[in-house]
């Protein structure tokens, strides 16, 4: 399983690709409007000079029309755009004819899985179940994850990759790459938290005390 950051801050991007574990970025409106002052194509445009991997850029228009003439200006910016769509049904004709031009498609907000096989089915390149926002509703998010995978993996036509998004806590990447996601899109900070034992740290301690004590 690869690991994107769910992130528009390009501080947050710059540490996380120099641990070496970054495959792509994801973006949506709301992280990017938490970049205050920042244009959409600047901050899309620095990303990819980051990483080097898929970027997905969110459309916000209603209907199909308006998400492929943005879809169209997003993959001019650079080659690993890659065009966020809603899975909705305008959201569908967006994917279908943006496959038919060559541009991939991300398609989002996903809560169940017959809408993850829609998505494929129309042409999508990857889609974004929310693992976190389903736990908040009281409902296994990673049940989702589970039979996506199934769903996918028993179509040998389906080539449409799996993002476990919605990420809000260590044990979801664990799960996410156990229930067959092919990709984890985690905030920076769960990213930090993953990585941080105190177990590791404590026997950082006492290996220091160990040696500083060798006579
Ligand atoms: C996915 O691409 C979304 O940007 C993201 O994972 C949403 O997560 P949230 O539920 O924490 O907003």
């Amino acid at each position: 399983m690869q690991f994107y950051l769910d992130t528009a801050n390009l501080d947050e991007i710059r540490e996380a690709a120099s641990w070496g574990i970054l495959s792509g970025v994801t973006t949506n409106p709301t992280l990017v409007a938490r970049e205050k002052g920042a244009d959409f194509k600047s901050v899309i445009s620095e990303i990819a000079e980051l990483v080097d991997g898929p970027i997905s850029a969110e459309a916000v228009s209603l209907d199909g029309e308006g998400m492929v003439k943005e879809g169209l200006e997003f993959a001019t910016w650079h080659p690993n755009v890659i065009v966020k769509v809603p899975s909705t049904t305008e959201g569908l004709k967006a994917v279908y004819q943006l496959a038919r031009k060559g541009i991939r498609t991300n398609v989002t907000l996903i809560f169940n899985a017959a809408q993850a096989l829609m998505a494929a089915r129309a042409g999508a390149f990857i889609v974004s179940p929310f693992v976190g926002r389903v736990d908040d509703t009281g409902v296994d998010g990673m049940q989702l994850i589970r039979e996506i995978s199934q769903i996918y993996k028993s179509d040998s036509e389906i080539t449409t990759k799996i993002i476990s998004a919605s990420i809000r806590h260590p044990r979801h990447i664990i799960d996410s790459a156990l229930a067959g996601a092919d990709i984890a899109t985690c905030p920076f900070k769960v990213l930090q938290l993953a990585i941080r034992h105190p177990l590791t740290d404590r026997g950082i301690e006492q290996f220091l005390a160990d040696w500083k004590s060798r006579s």
